[in-house]
C-alpha cells in the first residue's frame, strides 16, 4: 500500500468523467487500498479515484463506522427533502461551505470483486455518498454550495 498524492482543486482532471470499472483485478484492489490509506492519512471521510488522478469509478468512504468501498456506484433512490450542512473536500483543503444534500439515499454499486451491493445512507453518510459520486462525473461541492464559510466560522467548527 502507498499514500498517493491528492489532486487539488484547479487541476482539470477533477472536471473529467470517470470511466466504468470492468476488470476487478489486483490493480483495482491496490488502487482501493491506496485510496483508503490516503483518505485516512488526510483525515478525510471520503475519497474518489479521480482525486488520486485515476479516472475510474471507484470511491472509498469512512464516516467513522468502517470502510466502505464502492465500484461503479450510482444513486438509485433519493428521498425528497434536503439537509443543508457543512461540507469540505480533500481537494480543497481548509475550505468549507454549506451544501444541500438529500437526507437519505440508496446507492447501487459493486464491491472490489464485482459483486453487486446496495448501500443505504442517511445524514452524513448520505452526504458523503453524494459528494463522492459527484466526483465521478466531474463535479465538486462548490458546484452546489450555497455559501462558503468565513475563516471565523471555520475556526469555530
Ligand atoms: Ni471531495
Amino acid at each position: 500500500m502507498a499514500i498517493r498524492n491528492i489532486v487539488k482543486e484547479g487541476d482539470e482532471i477533477l472536471r473529467k468523467q470517470s470511466r466504468e470499472v470492468t476488470v476487478f483485478d489486483e490493480k483495482l484492489w491496490e488502487l482501493l487500498d491506496d485510496m483508503a490509506q490516503t483518505m485516512y492519512k488526510a483525515n478525510g471521510v471520503g475519497l474518489a479515484a479521480v482525486q488520486v488522478g485515476v479516472l475510474r469509478q471507484a470511491v472509498v468512504i469512512d464516516i467513522g463506522k468502517g470502510l466502505i468501498e464502492l465500484v461503479n456506484p450510482v444513486i438509485s433512490k433519493r428521498r425528497a427533502g434536503e439537509v443543508v450542512d457543512v461540507e469540505g473536500c480533500l481537494s480543497s483543503p481548509g475550505e468549507y461551505g454549506m451544501v444541500p444534500r438529500p437526507k437519505k439515499v440508496e446507492v447501487r454499486a459493486q464491491n472490489r470483486y464485482g459483486k453487486p451491493i446496495t448501500v443505504k445512507g442517511e445524514d452524513l453518510l448520505a452526504r458523503a455518498l453524494c459528494h463522492e459520486i459527484d466526483h465521478l462525473s466531474g463535479h465538486i461541492f462548490k458546484d452546489l454550495v450555497l455559501r462558503m464559510l468565513t475563516q471565523e466560522e471555520i475556526n469555530r467548527l
